[in-house]
This record gives C-alpha cells, structure tokens and sequence, in this order.
C-alpha cells in the first residue's frame, strides 16, 4: 500500500460530503493515495517483490507475469513488461489484463488454467492500481470510494490436489456505461485529447454487484459440487459495506462469513481481492487447509469467483535467500541499464555507419 493515508475527513475539505456520509452509504473510512513517484508498475513491483519473498520463488522461476489493471502507466508497453524487467525475470512472458475489478479473477483463473494444460510452472498473477489517476476529484458521488494499491499471488503447479480448483468469469458489455473512463485516445485522427475521468452510475452499480455476487458464488459452489456450509470464507471485491452486506442477505449467510478490509483501503478495484487475502492471512482469519471464495464484479460489467483450497501458509525464506533475492533485482536493474545501453550503442553504430538494419 502506498504510505499517504486520505482520510474521510481530509475529503470533506475536497468536496461536499461527511465522513458520517461516507461511512454510513459504503463502509470506508480512509484510503491510501499513491505519491507522486510512484505508478501502477512500482505499486505492483512491490507487491510482486513480496509475494516472491513470502513464496520462496526465485524471479527466475517465473514462466508468465499477468497484470491485472484498469489504471496502467502507459497505453503500451504493458505494465506486466516493466514489472518482469524490474524483477529480473528473463523467462517469463508478460501482458496486463483488463477486466476492470473482477481482473484478479480472470487472472488467477488464466493462470491456474495454463499450469493445468502444463504450459508454464510457475506465474505471477499481480493486481496493480493507481485509481487516484483516473478519478474526478470533483464527483462527489464516486471520489468517495476509490483508493490505490497493488497485491500479487504467486501461483504454482504441484502434484497434489488443490489450489485454484474452479472459477467462473461473466461479461456484460450491455452495461459498459454504468461505469467507465475513456482511454485518453483522441476521438479523431486530428482531435484534441479529450478530458479522461471515471464515470459512475452508483445506483445502478450497486443493484447489478449486489445481485451478481450471489449468483457467482452459488455458481461456483455448484460447479465443485460443494455448498456454503463447505466454505470457511468468502473474499469479496471490497466496494461497499452495503453490497456485501446485501450479498451476505442474498445468500443466507451471516456477514462474518465475508472477509472486510475495505474501511481501511475503500475500493482498490483488481488489488483488492488479494489485499483482502493478505490482511486476512496476517490477522490469523484465513488459516491454512481453509477452504475459500473469491468473488468479484465491476466495470464491463464484468463478474466472476473463484474456489479455492487454500492449504498452507507461504514459509519466508531464510534470510541468505532473501539476501540473495535482493541482489538479484540488483543484477536485475544493471542487465536492465546494460541493455538499454547496448541498444543505443547499436543504433548509434548503424546511423553512423549508415548500415541498413539486417
Ligand atoms: N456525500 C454526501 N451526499 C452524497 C454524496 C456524498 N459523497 N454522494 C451522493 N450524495 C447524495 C446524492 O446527491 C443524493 O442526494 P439527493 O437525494 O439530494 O439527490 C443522495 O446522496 C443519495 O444518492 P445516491 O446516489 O442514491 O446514494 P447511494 O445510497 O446509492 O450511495 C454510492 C451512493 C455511490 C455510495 C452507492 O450507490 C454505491 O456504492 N454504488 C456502487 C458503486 C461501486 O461499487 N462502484 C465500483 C464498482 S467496482
């Protein structure tokens, strides 16, 4: 998480809102900003640079990085691409992932099938947001609920059953204006940029998440033959307090049942699955041989959940590996400077010599 910390107090100065407000209509209470050094891709290196860590992998392991974003730094290259050059990872192929807030889902669904067709081994599944980018500080009726963050799965075949055993993804394209942001592409070939800004219809929003979070996860319980009493956690997209709470009614189930982070980050879209996962790792609320669903929804619209066994807590390595992992991303950030280098050296060759490029 970034470390500037936007309270709902701080917001009342920005727009004509309450903290009492926010609090009541969606649950938040404060959420972090990204500072001005930092983007998508340094949000999610330092998720990833974590995750390595708390997984014992090596960079080197990583056969494909998936980015999941609505917010990245450029059109292209792919916030994936920056992220696998900072960490080193010279095997693994890279691509962002646009589902908007069910895109942690798609990506862990991605990846968990390619390791089951025994394409890769190991990947890297990263949801990575600045939102504080995109969002019309001036909307009082949206600005409320969005904040920046990143949070990543290391995800990795093994031969015993279990892990990511199912997921199920949706698309509803016919809602695409319910909630969206231009692209900041001109609208004509000789166009001035238009303004880019996120646009919601909240109440509409919260009738299609507040229906969809029950019908994925009854589809996904259906899919692996299991019910809610064989499930020790739900991880829902943290959004809003309310649609939780609408969800939990709409599956007979008490709200304890849901894990809730979101007073403390508001929504972080694709990052907030696996950030909800890692506070409730930490806090001793998701244990190991825990069964649990992901559920997730947004822009698109977009909906989907995933079941998983979750088996053991990650074991840290010992402090040499991560000494060693350390001097990797060292070694890394110089293989980085030396190519950028070799690449100018050769361009500068072929102007000079006026050689045609092979
Ligand atoms: N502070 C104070 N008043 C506000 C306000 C704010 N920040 N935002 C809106 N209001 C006002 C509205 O102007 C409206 O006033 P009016 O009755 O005088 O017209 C009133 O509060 C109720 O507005 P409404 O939009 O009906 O509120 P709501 O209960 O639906 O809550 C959201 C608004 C946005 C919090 C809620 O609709 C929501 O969370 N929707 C889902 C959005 C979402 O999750 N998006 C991300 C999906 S991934």
């Amino acid at each position: 998480m970034p470390e500037t910390v936007l309270t709902n107090s701080a917001l009342e100065e920005m727009v004509d809102t309450s903290d009492e407000w926010i609090q009541e209509r969606t649950g938040v209470k404060e959420r972090r900003i990204a500072d001005d050094k930092d983007s998508t891709s340094s949000l999610g290196l330092r998720a990833a640079r974590k995750a390595l860590a708390r997984a014992n992998v090596s960079p080197r392991d990583l056969d494909l990085i998936i980015v999941s974003t609505s917010t990245p730094q450029f059109l292209f290259p792919s916030t994936a691409n920056l992220i696998q050059d900072r960490l080193g990872a010279s095997r693994a192929g890279a691509f962002d992932l646009l589902a908007a807030c069910t895109g942690f889902i798609y990506g862990l669904s991605l990846a968990a099938s390619q390791i089951e067709a025994g394409a890769i081994q190991t990947a890297l599944v990263i949801g990575a947001e600045t939102l504080s980018r995109v969002v019309n500080w001036q909307d009082r009726s949206s600005c409320i609920l969005f904040g920046d963050g990143a949070g990543a799965f290391v995800v990795q075949g093994k031969d015993e059953p279990g892990g990511i055993r199912c997921s199920v993804l949706h698309s509803d394209g016919s809602g695409a204006d319910y909630l969206f942001a231009r692209s900041g592409l001109r609208e004509s070939w000789k166009g001035d940029f238009p303004p880019n800004g996120l646009e919601m219809q909240g109440r509409e929003v919260f009738r299609f998440a507040s229906r969809v979070m029950v019908q994925a996860t009854e589809e996904v319980l259906e899919m692996s033959s299991l019910t809610l009493d064989d499930v020790d956690l739900i991880v829902p997209h943290q959004a809003n307090l309310r649609i939780i709470q609408a969800a939990a009614r709409g599956l007979k189930v008490p709200v304890d049942r849901f894990y809730i982070n979101v007073e403390k980050y508001g929504n972080t879209s694709t990052a907030s699955i696996p950030l909800a996962i890692v506070d409730a790792v930490d806090s001793g609320t998701l244990k190991s041989n825990s069964r649990i669903v992901l559920v997730g929804f947004g822009a698109g619209l977009t909906w989907g959940a995933s079941l998983i066994e979750w088996e053991a807590m990650p074991t840290p390595g010992a402090a040499l590996q991560d000494f060693l992992r350390e001097s990797w991303y060292l070694l890394a950030r110089m293989r980085s400077l030396f190519l950028r280098f070799r690449r100018l050296l050769e361009s500068l060759l072929f102007q000079n010599g006026k050689r045609r490029n092979p």
